[in-house]
């Protein structure tokens, strides 16, 4: 049987692919960021997983106002790093897993959660920077990823609870999965930031902090934020956080299993205009 043995918890940020992709992880301005995630890169090459299920939320890449769904599983069996603009990343591209995807795809069906099956998409920074940020610069990553994607982008968006109650659902359809796999799940996005209107710029170190305690601690507190709460302490793209309660709602203690294991926690101001935040949660 296939289990999620730990969740991942990461903001992306576009800067932050491009200092990578730039050789720039050195200047001063992003050695912290970078140096908050070595824990993490050591970690996933101690703790290899076979398949990351990667909660992430397109930027109106592969979607965009002509389609907009609220929760879309990758099934394909594989997905190219997205042009934004300035072309495509000059990393990997994503290897899938069709048959963990088709499975999860049918147990959460069953399970009541409307998911759209994406069969071919490009995937933007907000899969490939939380990649980057985990792995480094490998020639291919460590192994397949099925991406996740949620809408956080055009109104209306999921509710954190109905993000908790989701992740839930994950867990038990990965649990009924026959192969064995170890599968980790990330949840990515946040923390606290605004792009855009007189508010630009907002970071809320005490909300995100907050925030952090609650999603380790009483989860149940964090799925209960009301959205309104999110686009006021933590800024319009802060509802990103919603993401992070996917994850979270799928690990054990959830079930009536054990807590998780804090493996590291890292948060950083700035980068760009977004506070980073970081989680490694292990199921014992
Ligand atoms: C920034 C953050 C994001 O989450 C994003 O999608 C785009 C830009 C930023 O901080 O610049
Ligand atoms: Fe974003």
């Amino acid at each position: 049987m296939a289990r999620i043995t730990a969740s991942v918890y990461t903001s992306h940020v576009p800067a932050i692919g491009a200092a990578l992709d730039l050789g720039k992880t050195q200047e001063p301005y992003w050695q912290p960021v970078f140096q908050g995630y070595e824990f993490g890169k050591q970690w996933m090459k101690d703790n290899k997983p076979d398949v990351v299920f990667l909660v992430y939320n397109d930027h109106a890449t592969a979607f965009s106002l002509e389609m907009i769904p609220t929760f879309a599983i990758g099934t394909a069996a594989e997905f190219q790093p997205a042009d934004e603009g300035w072309g495509p990343r000059p990393v990997p591209k994503v290897i899938g897993h069709p048959d963990l995807a088709s499975h999860i795809a049918q147990s959460v069906i069953q399970q009541d959660f409307d998911l759209t099956i994406v069969n071919k998409m490009d995937v933007d920074h907000g899969l490939t920077v939380p990649l980057s940020l985990m792995c480094g610069q490998p020639e291919a990553w460590p192994c397949p990823v099925i991406p996740f994607a949620v809408n956080v982008v055009q109104y209306p968006v999921p509710s954190g609870r109905r993000c908790y109650n989701l992740g839930q659902a994950i867990r038990k359809a990965v649990e009924s999965f026959d192969e064995d796999l170890n599968v980790h799940i990330w949840g990515t996005g946040g923390m606290s930031h605004q792009l855009q209107g007189p508010r630009a710029g907002l970071i809320n170190k005490d909300f995100d902090n907050a925030f952090l305690d609650k999603l380790i601690n009483d989860p149940e507190a964090a799925a209960s934020i009301p959205h309104i709460d999110y686009v006021r302490e933590a800024g319009s793209e802060g509802i990103e956080l919603v993401m992070w309660l996917i994850a979270r709602g799928a690990m054990a203690d959830v079930a009536g299993g054990a807590k998780p294991k804090v493996a590291q926690r890292f948060y950083h101001v700035p980068a760009s205009n977004t506070a980073v935040g970081h989680l490694i949660l292990e199921n014992s």
